[in-house]
């Protein structure tokens, strides 16, 4: 269980982010504490994807402050975030298509060990072992050897995730991984995500707009509205809040 008194992994306090007269977040805050799931939701354009971007550094917030384990990291680089334990998928995928799967995560490992300057021969060797299981924990093992472009494309997210964890993370953070799969793939991935997070203790928060899938996984979730957080608590919360009802008027929460 977590505790209120514990450290967060990860925390953002007001965050604000504008693009030239637009205010995309406004003074967002959150706290992921060890064994949780957190679901961001909210409308196209509620400002998901630039809260993300300012919890991994591809942005920087103009005020407010993002912190890892305690230590203040607003305005560090996205892979010095990464060196911190701080993971992300992004929502358009970004694996090496010519590559196997197999090589996909052994370059993700050898990469977070600042070995890319080895031949990539050598670092395909050395960490064989270690992406096959990354791969195994995703529901992968039987696909190693494809090329990455071949696979379909919920396999292709679920290569992210292994890749995502071959930095070791502390945490990980996903944008929309189930984009594009179709319901049971969907569950599947999620399953594969949870699964992940309980063996490991690594929280996870997520950007998702399958509602069944984000009240099926979620232990908390955090709704956007326009860049603000509206709501924040446990699904059956978050249920029966009348606001995230005017929010998601017409849909079945
Ligand atoms: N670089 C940018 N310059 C100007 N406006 C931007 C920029 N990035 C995002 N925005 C605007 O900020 C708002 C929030 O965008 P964001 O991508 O964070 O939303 P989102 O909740 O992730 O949406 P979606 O559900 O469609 O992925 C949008 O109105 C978007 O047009
Ligand atoms: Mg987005």
């Amino acid at each position: 269980m977590t505790s209120a008194l514990a450290q967060p992994v990860l925390s953002a306090d007001s965050l604000t982010k504008s693009f030239s007269t637009f205010t995309a977040v406004r003074g967002a805050s959150i706290d992921i504490h060890s064994g949780e799931v957190v679901a961001i939701i909210g409308p196209n354009g509620a400002g998901k994807t630039t809260f993300f971007d300012l919890l991994t550094g591809r942005k920087i917030p103009d005020s407010g402050t993002v912190r890892i384990f305690g230590k203040d990291v607003t305005r560090m680089p996205p892979w010095r975030r990464v060196r911190l334990g701080l993971a992300r998928s992004f929502q358009v995928s970004s694996v090496f298509g010519t590559l196997s799967a197999l090589e996909n995560v052994q370059l993700g490992i050898a990469l977070a060990k600042r070995q890319a300057w080895h031949p990539f021969g050598l670092a395909v060797r050395r960490h064989r072992d270690h992406a096959a299981a990354l791969l195994e924990e995703v529901g992968l093992a039987d696909r190693l050897h494809l090329p990455a472009g071949k696979l379909s494309h919920g396999d292709q997210r679920s290569l992210e995730l292994a890749v995502a964890l071959s930095s070791n993370p502390r945490i990980l953070l996903l944008d929309e991984p189930t984009a594009g799969m179709g319901v049971a793939e969907s569950a599947e991935c999620l399953e594969h995500i949870s699964a992940i997070t309980r063996k490991n203790d690594i929280p996870i928060l997520f950007v998702e707009h399958d509602m069944s899938i984000v009240f099926s996984f979620a232990t908390r979730i955090v709704v956007l509205a326009a860049g603000e957080v509206i709501m924040n608590g446990s699904p059956a919360e978050v249920r029966a809040n009348e606001r995230v009802r005017e929010v998601y008027f017409g849909e079945n929460l």
